[in-house]
């Protein structure tokens, strides 16, 4: 069944470095769970921002569903504009917690989806890297304990001292290479891993194939399949 598709009013819109956050009334609606994500599209829509864009929440109070944007083009310039958003979802699929010690890692924008997941996992560690220090403005809103690198240093460096001995899961959410190597070392060590993967997205609920990338060595879905996947199968 298509989830329900409703326009949530904006709150505020604040910048954070060099990203914005969009924080919007919930009113009730459905928040799902880290690792999920909402096609959102402002209404009313710009003509060249028609088609909604794929959004994973930053974090979602009783009365509040916030989002953390990289403003890059027309469809999230239009979000961060307006006083209301079409928002669909929660669609896909988002991290599942595991038992035990956890290691969040998050490369630039990836960083979104954090402090939501750090919420429910407390007493995990977090590792954050970003491009620059107008980027790592954002490391504020995800742990105030995390540990923050910016280019040319990389998140995988840190990560790469902590998981010789490390029994517990890894959740990871960033750019492509960023994710493959974080999948790589986990691989290595034999810890557990989770990727929040990105595509390009129409729908977000399986009707277009326009998110189709390589998942168990087959090309399918993310949408449907993830966008959070274990990294053997990202990987396989
Ligand atoms: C499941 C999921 C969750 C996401 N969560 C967030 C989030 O929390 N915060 C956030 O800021 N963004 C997130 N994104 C990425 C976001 O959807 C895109 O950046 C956005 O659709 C770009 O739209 P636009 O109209 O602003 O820019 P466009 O004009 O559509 O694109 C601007 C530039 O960004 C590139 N681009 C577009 N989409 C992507 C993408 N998915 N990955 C990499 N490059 C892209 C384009 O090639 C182009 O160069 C997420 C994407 C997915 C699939
Ligand atoms: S975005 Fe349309 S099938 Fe995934």
């Amino acid at each position: 069944m298509l989830p329900q598709s409703r326009s949530l009013a904006v709150r505020a819109v604040e910048a954070c470095g060099a990203y914005t956050l969009l924080r919007l009334r919930r009113d009730g609606a459905d928040a799902g769970v880290p690792g999920q994500f909402f096609m959102l599209r402002a209404a009313p829509a710009p003509a060249d921002a028609y088609l909604s864009r794929p959004i994973s929440a930053a974090w979602a109070d009783d009365d509040e569903l916030a989002f953390l944007l990289d403003v890059r083009g027309p469809g999230t310039r239009a979000l961060t504009a307006g006083g209301a958003v079409e928002v669909l979802g929660p669609l896909g699929h988002g991290f599942e917690l595991a038992p035990g010690p956890a290691l969040l890692v998050g490369g630039g924008i990836g960083a979104a989806i954090l402090p939501w997941l750090v919420r429910l996992l407390p007493e995990a560690r977090v590792l954050l890297g970003f491009r620059t220090d107008a980027h790592a403005v954002c490391a504020a809103l995800v742990h105030p304990d995390a540990t923050v690198v910016v280019e040319p240093e990389l998140v995988t460096e840190p990560l790469a001292r902590l998981l010789p001995g490390f029994e517990g899961t890894v959740y990871a959410c960033g750019p492509d290479a960023m994710l493959g190597a974080v999948a790589a070392l986990a691989a290595e060590h034999g810890v557990a891993c989770q990727l929040a993967m990105e595509a390009a997205m129409a729908c977000g609920f399986g009707a277009c194939h326009g998110c189709a990338v390589k998942i168990d060595g087959r090309w399918k879905r993310l949408c449907v399949e993830g966008p959070v996947l274990e990294a053997s199968r990202a990987v396989a």
